[in-house]
């Protein structure tokens, strides 16, 4: 009866392309993911319609099918080649099991439309967990890793509050 019982609160976790009605729980989640910036309800709504094939949504089955992880992005226009993790995140509960990667892996295998040959993000240089990611990601697939810097502090900030600098991290799968 124990093993039974452990075996039902076992995680399941999918991994889907979102809807457009998922985007008032991804708001919801991404509320509680910080300290990624929180954009509005309706940016939400458009990522998981608009941008849904460049963005990957992760539940949690076992558990009335909460919303565990989410990556929003999107295929930038002038270089479709090149995939842009614009926000990415998994539940604190959740974190440390490779989910993320796990997301990540699954969005760059589709190849549309064309395969993807870079995976650009930005990251705020205090979130080692976030930076971690990224070049322990491109490690994982002998992938080359390129920084810069992308938005100052002074760019972000404004109308009373403070925002770090966003450096741009780019991933190339060519090995060059
Ligand atoms: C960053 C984040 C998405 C990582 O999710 P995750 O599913 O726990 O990541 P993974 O399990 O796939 O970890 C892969 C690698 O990331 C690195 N990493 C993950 N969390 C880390 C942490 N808290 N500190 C340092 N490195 C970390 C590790 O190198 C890890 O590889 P390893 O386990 O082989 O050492 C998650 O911590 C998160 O949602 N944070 C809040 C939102 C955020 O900051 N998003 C990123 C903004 S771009």
């Amino acid at each position: 009866m124990h093993i039974l019982k452990r075996m039902q609160e076992a995680p399941i976790f999918t991994f889907e392309i979102p809807e457009k009605r998922d985007g008032r729980e991804v708001y919801d989640f991404i509320k509680s993911c910080p300290p990624l910036d929180l954009n509005s309800r309706y940016a939400y709504f458009l990522l998981c319609d608009h941008f849904s094939k460049t963005s990957m949504i992760c539940r949690d089955i076992s558990n009335e099918e909460e919303v565990v992880g989410f990556i929003g992005g999107y295929r930038k226009p002038t270089e479709p080649e090149t995939l842009f993790v614009w926000q990415i995140a998994v539940s604190e509960k959740c974190r440390g099991h490779k989910l993320s990667h796990m997301m990540l892996e699954r969005l760059i295998g589709v190849n549309d439309p064309t395969p993807v040959e870079k995976v650009e993000a930005t990251y705020t240089p205090s979130n080692m967990a976030s930076y971690n990611f990224f070049t322990r990601f491109a490690e994982s697939k002998s992938a080359r890793v390129d920084t810069s810097d992308y938005l100052s502090a002074e760019d972000l900030s404004g109308g009373g509050s403070n925002h770090e600098a966003e450096k741009k991290i780019i991933i190339s799968f060519d090995k060059q």
